[in-house]
């Protein structure tokens, strides 16, 4: 008998591409996997869009609509929490989560960020490695705690910058790699592969 798949909650500030590499992927029933829901701090997010287009539920949460983080880290929470995920996926989600919404799901958050950890964490992680001058860079998906990109590390992958590379041209060549990467993660954490040992985290 197939064991149910694992209900993930996606998060979404933009376009959607890792989202919808997701989706392309939840469809198949040994993924282990499925997308019950997104959710966006922004109701211009494309990711919304996508998520629509795939028959997923989705909802809004907008910071602006609070009257402090704290309440909307609460709010974020419980709107997740009616999808009852076993996993949550920040993926281009450009907040940073905070302490309710983190105990409410503990260690089962995992973000997906353009640069390999802890170098260039945080909104501009591209950016900050093209103009440091780095000639290798990548992404990598981590579990979530409390600080900005610093939660154990689940997996990377490495992506050359080459001599003419601008921000959005790097960017592409790592989401590219980035969502490949996040669909195999999603995956085997789903299907129960994830064993963490502090720090040190391994995908079976
Ligand atoms: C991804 O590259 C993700 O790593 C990045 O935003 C992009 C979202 O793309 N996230 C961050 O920079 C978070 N610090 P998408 O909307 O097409 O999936």
């Amino acid at each position: 008998m197939v064991p149910p798949a694992a209900r993930v909650v996606v998060l979404v500030s933009g376009a959607g591409s890792n989202l919808a590499a997701l989706l392309a992927a939840h469809a198949a029933p040994d993924f282990g996997a499925r997308v019950v829901g997104v959710l966006s701090d922004d109701p211009g997010a494309g990711g919304l869009d996508v998520a629509r287009a795939a028959g997923v539920a989705t909802a809004v949460v907008r910071p602006s609509d609070f009257a402090d983080r704290a309440a909307w880290d609460r709010a974020l929470a419980d709107a997740v929490a009616v999808f009852s995920p076993t996993l949550v996926v920040s993926a281009g989600f450009m907040r940073i989560l905070g302490a309710s919404f983190l105990s409410r799901f503990a260690g089962r958050v995992i973000n997906t960020h353009p640069a390999l950890l802890p170098a260039f964490p945080g909104a501009h992680g591209v950016r900050d490695a093209l103009a440091y001058g780095v000639r290798v860079t990548g992404c990598t998906v981590h579990l979530v705690d409390e600080g900005v990109d610093t939660g154990p590390i689940i997996a990377q992958r490495a992506v050359e910058v080459l001599d003419d590379d601008d921000e959005t041209s790097l960017h592409e060549r790592i989401k590219t790699v980035e969502r490949a990467l996040l669909v195999d993660v999603v995956g085997r954490v789903a299907r129960g592969d994830l064993a963490v040992d502090g720090r040190r985290v391994r995908l079976g």
